[in-house]
């Protein structure tokens, strides 16, 4: 599984040293609150767990799952529930935990359905950004790390529905792909 690695981007301590970072800005941005983090599967439940072990403030934890329509270099904005919250959000202070925001398509979609459910406030964090091929504007306020244009695994993210076990994040050798 790791030689279809063709480079490794983020070993699994810089990632752990990144996302307690991360807590340390929202325990201090929260301070006096409460939070909901909202995880999108599946991509994000390594990212979610290591930056909820992190979290200090009172928190409780949801999670939902989606899928876009047709292939991500459309810009439809057309995004399907697949999995929706278990609880009701009105009042709530919502954290988007994320895996990569990519075309922005799915978190545009996701702040603009939980902010008609109510929630008071709804920030997002992505454990990684892919900035250049972004085609909606997403409002990342907490993001660990900046990516290539690649096609990235490791830790929770996957192609096929392979290497989210992978406890470090690389960049996928095309090989793989194009086979
Ligand atoms: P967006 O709606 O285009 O921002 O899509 C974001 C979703 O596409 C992410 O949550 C991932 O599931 C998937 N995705 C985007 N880029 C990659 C990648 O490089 N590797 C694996 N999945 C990716
Ligand atoms: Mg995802």
């Amino acid at each position: 599984m790791r030689d279809d690695v063709k480079e490794i981007l983020f070993s699994e301590e810089a990632i752990t040293k990144r996302v307690k970072e991360l807590a340390d800005e929202i325990n201090n941005d929260y301070k006096g609150k409460e939070l909901v983090v909202v995880g999108v599967l599946k991509g994000s439940v390594l990212f979610a767990s290591e930056l909820i072990k992190n979290i200090e403030i009172p928190c409780e934890i949801d999670f939902m799952a989606v899928s876009s329509y047709g292939n991500s270099t459309e810009t439809s904005g057309v995004v399907r529930i697949l999995k929706d919250l278990d609880h009701g959000i009105e009042g709530k202070n919502i954290l988007i935990v994320e895996d990569i925001v990519d075309t922005g398509i799915t978190l545009n979609y996701l702040s603009k359905y939980l902010q008609g459910r109510g929630a008071n406030s709804i920030s997002i964090a992505t454990l990684l950004n892919k900035p250049a091929r972004r085609a909606v504007d997403v409002d990342v306020k907490y993001e660990g790390f900046i990516v290539p244009d690649e096609f990235i695994v490791g830790y929770g993210i996957d192609y096929a529905e392979k290497y989210r076990n992978l406890p470090f994040i690389g960049i996928l050798d095309p090989k793989v792909y194009r086979k």
